[in-house]
């Protein structure tokens, strides 16, 4: 049965055609719709506009659900590692155990920093954002990897060396943001282990890896792994379609990553609750102002573009924070000052009628607390658990053949067309 609908205007019709998702999600088919009337659409903020099809991740808002390549997340959550949730994501499918074992030898070889790159480090003022440095790492990697070929073998590399790299990167800024020895990555430690060894290993105390630690980044990782066409991913493709190497589009979402409605909003919400400890607003007075049109505030870690209802990755980050604290013996008031203002939030009409639940972020922060994580690299490790996802997504771009350069139009409503004006006459 064709599926279209007909656009009607001045007696004129146009049949356009409708696409339908394998999980019976429906678009109209617009791109004739210039050529055949002369109009555009016009959707500010994309919130009803598809930019592409794509296979890698199924969310739907209403209900809550979230599958990477059909797998819901929750599913991953308990039993996969964050080195098969990325392979998955990437190749289309989980790996058997030799290619598991090939893909994480390929991460460990790769895993080592240039030492050149190391001298960037150094030339950043202290205090520098760890987001900053890190999309400025990432985009100089194409200078000491320039051999960026277009070959299967090649590109896997590519992409393996950068998944492998960012762990150490980031963890290295946090190092020399702190005057401490560079801890190397060790072929003996899973992704995860190696990350928070380099992290917070020294020579003075070796670093005791923890279960639950390991466990807590893992989850936290593969909760953010993909997300489909949010605002960094957007951001990748657009960049990418331009046919810029991988480790530009990648800065490019690392960038986007980085504002407080985004990624950065889990720093956001930590900042937030430690006002709120520090006794200088209550919940009560966050929840009012957040209400308030007149103040620019949000409220933190709610609402979302795409789930109008609760965040099923918040769902499980907010199990996680009893299970965590409880296993490391450790009370955090923050988390009993995030509970109270979901209470009272979730309790509200403001809230309930704007369909403004937590999202990942909203609990996320007490679990990176929890593990030592400090509050201006939460979004890093946002960026790190993301990279899969940022990866598979331009991937799917590159091999699609209609693949086209991103280039949006507009409604003008600037000045009618007038002359020049000589400064003496102005
Ligand atoms: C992420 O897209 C993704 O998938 C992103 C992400 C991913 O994994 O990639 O899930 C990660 O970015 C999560 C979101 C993290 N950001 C925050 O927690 C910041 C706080 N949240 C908001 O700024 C907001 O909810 C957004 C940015 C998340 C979504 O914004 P929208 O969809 O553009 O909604 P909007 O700004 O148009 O708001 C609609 C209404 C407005 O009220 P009205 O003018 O219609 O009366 O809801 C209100 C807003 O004022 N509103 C809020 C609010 N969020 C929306 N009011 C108070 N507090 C909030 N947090």
């Amino acid at each position: 049965m064709d599926d279209f609908i007909t656009l009607t205007y001045n007696g004129k019709e146009l049949q356009l055609p409708v696409i339908t998702g394998s999980e019976g999600e429906k678009a109209i088919d617009i791109s004739r719709l210039r050529a055949e009337t002369g109009f555009i659409t016009l959707d500010p903020g994309y919130g009803n506009t598809g930019s592409c099809l794509s296979s890698i991740t199924f969310m739907d808002g209403e209900k809550g659900i979230l599958r990477y390549r059909g797998i819901p997340v929750e599913q991953l959550a308990e039993h996969a590692s964050f080195k098969e949730t990325a392979y998955l994501l990437i190749n289309g499918r989980l790996p058997n155990r030799d290619e598991l074992t090939q893909f994480s030898v390929m991460l460990n070889d790769n895993s080592l920093v240039h030492t050149d790159l190391k001298a960037f480090y150094q030339n950043f003022p202290r205090g520098s954002h760890p987001m900053g440095i890190l999309s400025s790492m990432v985009n100089a990697m194409k200078s000491f990897y320039p051999d960026l070929g277009n070959q299967e073998e090649e590109m896997t590399l590519t992409m393996t060396r950068l998944l492998a790299k960012v762990r150490t990167m980031a963890a290295m800024s946090y190092k020399i943001s702190r005057g401490h020895e560079i801890v190397l990555p060790r072929p003996d430690l899973t992704y995860c282990e190696n990350f928070l060894n380099m992290m917070f290993d020294t020579p003075v105390k070796p670093y005791e890896i923890k279960r639950e630690a390991v466990n807590a980044l893992r989850t936290f990782w593969i909760l953010h792994a993909d997300h489909e066409q949010n605002c960094s991913t957007s951001a990748v493709r657009v960049v990418g379609s331009a046919r810029v190497n991988l480790y530009a589009a990648i800065s490019s979402g690392i960038s986007a990553l980085w504002g407080p409605l985004h990624g950065g909003a889990n720093q956001a919400v930590i900042e937030m609750l430690s006002k709120i400890e520090s006794g200088s607003e209550s919940c009560a007075q966050v929840i009012a102002r957040a209400k308030d049109k007149n103040d620019p505030f949000r409220l933190m870690g709610f609402g979302h573009r795409v789930y109008k209802t609760y965040d099923p990755r918040a769902q499980i980050m907010k199990r996680m924070c009893d299970e965590l604290l409880e296993s490391m013996n450790i009370k955090d008031p923050l988390l009993d000052i995030a509970r109270e203002l979901e209470e009272l939030a979730t309790k509200d009409s403001y809230f309930i009628d704007h369909n403004l639940y937590p999202n990942v972020d909203f609990y996320s922060g007490i679990v990176l607390r929890a593990i030592g994580i400090p509050t201006n690299m939460f979004t890093v490790m946002f960026a790190i658990g993301r990279l899969p996802g940022w990866i598979a997504q331009w991937k799917e771009s590159t091999d699609d053949p209609n693949w086209k350069i991103s280039r949006p139009r507009q409604i003008y409503t600037g000045n009618l067309e007038y002359d020049y004006i000589p400064i003496h006459a102005r």
